[in-house]
């Protein structure tokens, strides 16, 4: 049985770990092949570790063991010019471009807004917010020369939607990925190119489930783990969970991609677990 993205190739950034690897092997899974690209280093005003280039050899050894093929590169999407050279040598070697997956992305900081520091707020906006801009804007002419249209999903968050203390800056970054992901969807519409943007509540990724997350939502304790956590979280949702998984995202990814989405442009998709209802 045919895939529900057969033969169709996908640009995916942050593709070393987290959402954007599983991403990566939900779509391969359904017949398609990955250009995957990730910084693969630090970014200093990140807490957390980011990936390493062991993380995305991994995921290109995923997506192989699904029988197809894959095109790595290191690139950090604050930087358009390595981004087009890592997809036009992408398309150049697999033939084609249908689907974008804007996912990079990083937190860092944890002030209120008016404590933010200058550096926090220009990484944030600069990845989150400009590096969705540049990662289509590298990609767009492959599917315009294609001439079969193509879906790009943008990854906003339930930050996107509403506000969260402590996270002004991500916040203000993810409402403006629905700016783009709108303006890009009006713009692009005649071509048949589609442009949606998934909301994911909190998810199973180093992202979230780190130290200072943990120290965030329970700065009572003095050493909170993840079950500590959980009670706290769960209150967020209207079904009783404190996070989703990265599968949950990569099903609504592999669905806005699919033809299973052809008429869907202009969204924004929560997978929230009724966040968005409180
Ligand atoms: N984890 C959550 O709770 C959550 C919730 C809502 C939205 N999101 C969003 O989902 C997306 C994926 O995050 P994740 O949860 O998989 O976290 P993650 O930290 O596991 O993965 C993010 C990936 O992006 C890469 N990256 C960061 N900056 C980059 C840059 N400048 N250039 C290229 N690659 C870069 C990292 O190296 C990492 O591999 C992000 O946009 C994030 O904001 C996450």
């Amino acid at each position: 049985m045919a895939g529900r993205v057969e033969g169709k190739v996908a640009f995916i950034t942050g593709a070393a770990r987290g959402q954007g690897r599983s991403h990566a092997v939900r779509l391969a899974q359904e017949g398609a092949d990955i250009i995957a690209v990730d910084i693969c280093k630090q970014i200093d005003s990140v807490q957390i570790p980011l990936s390493t280039p062991e993380d995305l050899a991994e995921t290109a050894d995923l997506v192989k063991g699904h029988d197809r093929r894959i095109y790595t590169a290191e690139v950090d999407v604050r930087d358009y010019g390595a981004l087009k050279a890592a997809v036009d040598a992408g398309v150049e070697q697999l033939g084609r471009l249908d689907i974008i997956v804007a996912n990079a992305g990083i937190g860092n900081g944890g002030a209120t807004l008016d404590r933010t520091s200058e550096r926090d707020w220009t990484d944030m906006i600069d990845v989150n917010l400009g590096g969705v801009w540049k990662t289509v804007k590298a990609g767009v002419p492959h599917m315009l020369a294609g001439g079969r249209g193509g879906s790009i999903i943008l990854t906003s968050s339930v930050g996107g939607l509403k506000a969260y203390p402590h996270t002004g800056h991500y916040v203000a970054a993810k409402h403006g990925v629905v700016g783009l992901m709108r303006t890009f969807a009006v713009e692009l519409g005649q071509h048949m190119i589609r442009v949606n943007s998934v909301h994911p509540t909190n998810v199973n990724t180093p992202l979230f489930l780190n130290e200072g997350t943990m120290k965030l939502f329970r700065p009572d304790l003095e050493n909170p783990g993840p079950d500590d956590m959980k009670v706290v979280a769960q209150m967020m949702h209207t079904l009783p969970i404190g996070w989703v998984e990265p599968e949950d995202i990569s099903n609504a990814v592999l669905f806005l991609a699919s033809d299973e989405a052809r008429y869907i442009t202009g969204v924004t998709l929560p997978v929230d677990a009724g966040s968005c209802l409180k």
